[in-house]
């Protein structure tokens, strides 16, 4: 990919919002990580990109890496930043979200916000003229994606050719990652039990993204189906403002990530998890804490995809320190 096309691609960022993968497209994705690649290398020379710029965030679930990542990296780059605490208090309750938004957008450039209802980042961005940012809502977290992009690079593994395994519930992550494999052109292998397939209409919309890319996107309730994976991924089986349900937990133990099933994936397939882990429940310890294990290195992503992601939004990308590094160039030549 050029680097003037990268420019261009993280350009035309400017000021929108972000609630899933699918708001970006392959050349904005592959933009935002060479930069989260070239920040991560050298976080000096982003020093006062972000300066004079105001970040708020409004959570209505518990975090640790979503908050402390968007925290300090925003301020990393010279921005300042404020957090309110919606989890006693959903957005929306003591007034309408549409005047929160309108108050928000006069001391605010960007919006990062954690929700229940999707429906209540589509409200916040239909009335306000900053970027909103979907920080997880019940059926997308594109933030996580995008690190887990940076990471299976990071790690040689490119997303137009790569296979990526999921086993576990058909969640809000899932659907992320598929939309990026989706976009990307890769190949995904998502195993579930049939009764916790990903949302069918979202499914649907991801077969048509893929259909223009050439990705293949697999719903399979089969664990074998995951051989030669590039990547094995996983998240918890009850995620959160779920009722914890003994039926529910009961159809996806036969899908718990043992040295087994990664063997069935093969030696050299990663493991992957958004984190926080269940550990005995969808991953063991001697997956997560092994060898393949790479869950710590999308943790760290979070701040520098996000980071990325921020500057091109908020049009602060300094054109003349976007340097190329190792993994810039595996994004480079690829396609
Ligand atoms: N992966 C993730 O979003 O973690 P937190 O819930 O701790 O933010
Ligand atoms: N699927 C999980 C992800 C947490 C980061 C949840 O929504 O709770």
């Amino acid at each position: 990919m050029a680097r003037n096309t990268q420019f261009t691609a993280l350009e035309a960022l400017r000021g929108r919002s972000i609630l899933r993968v699918a708001d970006l497209n392959k050349d904005e994705i592959r933009a935002l990580l060479a930069l989260a690649c070239t920040l991560k290398a050298d976080y000096a020379a982003f020093r006062d990109t972000l300066a004079q710029r105001a970040l708020v965030m409004l959570f209505e679930k518990p975090s640790l890496r979503t908050r402390v990542s968007f925290e300090i990296g925003f301020q990393k780059l010279g921005g300042c930043v404020t957090f309110l605490d919606h989890r006693n208090e959903p957005i929306g309750a003591r007034e309408p979200v549409a005047d929160y938004g309108r108050n928000l957008e006069r001391w605010c450039d960007v919006i990062v916000a954690r929700v229940f209802k999707h429906e209540t980042l589509v409200a916040l961005r239909e009335n306000c003229s900053i970027p909103i940012i979907n920080a997880l809502s019940d059926f997308a977290h594109p933030c996580q994606a995008l690190a887990d992009g940076q990471a299976l690079v990071e790690h040689g593994i490119a997303l137009e050719t790569c296979h990526l395994a999921w086993l576990g519930d058909g969640n809000n992550v899932c659907l992320s990652l598929m939309e990026l494999v989706a976009i990307m052109g890769g190949r995904m292998t998502v195993v579930t039990p049939p009764t916790h397939a990903p949302c069918a209409k979202l499914t649907a919309e991801i077969r048509a993204l893929a259909a223009q890319s050439g990705a293949s996107i697999t719903l399979t309730n089969d664990p074998s189906a995951i051989a030669g994976a590039d990547a094995v991924y996983t998240d918890a089986w009850i995620s959160m403002g779920q009722k914890d349900c003994a039926e529910k937990i009961a159809s996806l133990r036969k899908l718990t990530v043992t040295p087994e099933i990664m063997h069935i994936a093969g030696p050299n397939a990663k493991f992957m998890h958004c984190l926080p882990a269940h550990r005995g429940e969808e991953v063991v310890d001697a997956v997560i804490d092994g060898p393949q294990s790479i869950v710590y290195d999308q943790a760290e992503n979070r701040m520098h995809a996000q980071n990325a992601l921020m500057l091109a939004l908020l049009h602060a990308v300094p054109t003349a320190r976007f340097a190329p590094n190792a993994a810039v160039e595996i994004l480079a030549n690829t396609r």
